[in-house]
């Protein structure tokens, strides 16, 4: 049998968690952050299965193409906008909703001048204190008022991103909020404000639309608690298998740099088959939980290129062959996360091309 490593992906899972957002967030719709491969999940497939959504947010018109053109009709946002005029055609083509962030975009729709299919749905974006994307407050009125006077535009509204919205005692979510809203006050127009952090602990942000991204995966935006703590299912979990098992002395080092030791005693260690080169995070220290045959383990020395090592002294009839899963309903990604230095996002994010991201019920 092949390197069998597997990120297996639940749609009922995923179906689950856009409910917690709908009963968390009962008056607003729901744009679905499918962007960087939705999140390690698979794009097309993920995109497919979310069809209660109402609409879908990528981050290029690469990622919304590769949607459309795999038959996916729900409405496709391009949550940076166009990066060249250029692009402007496939928007056309295929329907796809802009935010728009800055003035270059707005001098790029207004020169557009080929015949319009429809008119060009446009979110206008603000910026309200997280410095990344959108106009400043001072900008805000004449981006507006061009926008509304572009015959070829459609303005649906606008929008605001938060910064600290995962910190449940930082005011400065309520500040964004109100500013966002005093800018707004008298102009028309939908509005959207909230990612995962800001459904689940700002409600008073749910607005018309809200953006989640980490929470319809299942895990938890903030820092102390897991998607389960917050009602979520984790909608991946990641397998290999036991490929090697070896008996090390009292003394003996394990892996690069013989960073572990065997101390006093003889361990016996599994290999397991994955590593950095899979997008398993090389900084996750020992003692980095993993489950084999659904017991809890700990890695031992340097996770290295396509393999890492875990102490099975404590299990009972370890063989090469078993099942082993690096995270997943039994164990949090938020958890693996902790020990790596990292955040459930990057580590969803860095799977490379070895491991196979499959859809199941
Ligand atoms: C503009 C915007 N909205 C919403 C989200 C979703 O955020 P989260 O995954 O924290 O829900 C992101 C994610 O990076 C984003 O950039």
């Amino acid at each position: 049998m092949s390197r069998q490593v597997i990120a297996k992906v639940s749609q009922q899972a995923l179906l689950h968690n856009v409910e917690v957002v709908r009963a968390l967030a009962k008056d607003s719709k729901i744009l679905a952050m499918v962007k960087a491969n939705a999140y390690g999940h698979g794009l097309v497939q993920v995109a497919k299965a979310l069809s209660t959504v109402d609409a879908l947010g990528v981050a290029s018109i690469e990622e919304a193409l590769h949607i459309r053109q795999a038959g996916v009709k729900t409405d496709i946002v391009l949550m940076e906008g166009i990066f060249n005029a250029d692009e402007l055609t496939l928007v056309q083509t295929h329907r796809f909703i802009l935010v728009v962030h800055h003035f270059s975009q707005i001098q790029a729709l207004q020169a557009y001048e080929k015949p319009l299919l429809q008119k060009f749905k446009v979110w206008l974006k603000v910026n309200t204190g997280m410095n990344r994307l959108g106009f400043s407050p001072a900008e805000f009125q004449d981006a507006y008022s061009m926008l509304k006077r572009l015959p070829q535009v459609e303005f649906i509204g606008s929008m605001t991103h938060f910064a600290k919205a995962d910190e449940k005692d930082n005011e400065s979510t309520l500040r964004q909020y109100q500013q966002f809203y005093a800018l707004l006050s008298e102009k028309e127009g939908l509005r959207c404000l909230a990612n995962s952090a800001g459904i689940l602990a700002w409600p008073q942000s749910h607005a018309d639309w809200v953006r989640p991204g980490l929470m319809l995966y299942g895990a938890s935006p903030f820092p102390n608690s897991t998607g389960r703590d917050l009602n979520l299912k984790p909608a991946m979990s990641l397998h290999s298998t036991v490929i090697a098992i070896r008996e090390v002395n009292a003394g003996e080092q394990v892996g690069y740099g013989g960073m572990w030791e065997s101390f006093g005693h003889c361990s016996k260690i599994a290999i397991i088959a994955m590593g950095y080169g899979d997008g398993y995070p090389w900084h996750a220290k020992n003692g980095t939980p993993v489950l084999v045959n659904q017991q809890r383990v700990g890695t031992v020395g340097r996770i290295s290129m396509d393999m890492l090592a875990v102490d099975v002294s404590s299990l009972n009839d370890v063989k090469v062959g078993d099942p082993v899963v690096l995270w997943g309903d039994d164990l949090p990604i938020e958890e693996v996360a902790r020990h790596a230095g990292t955040i459930p996002y990057e580590l969803f994010c860095r799977f490379t091309e070895r491991v196979t991201v499959e859809m199941t019920n």
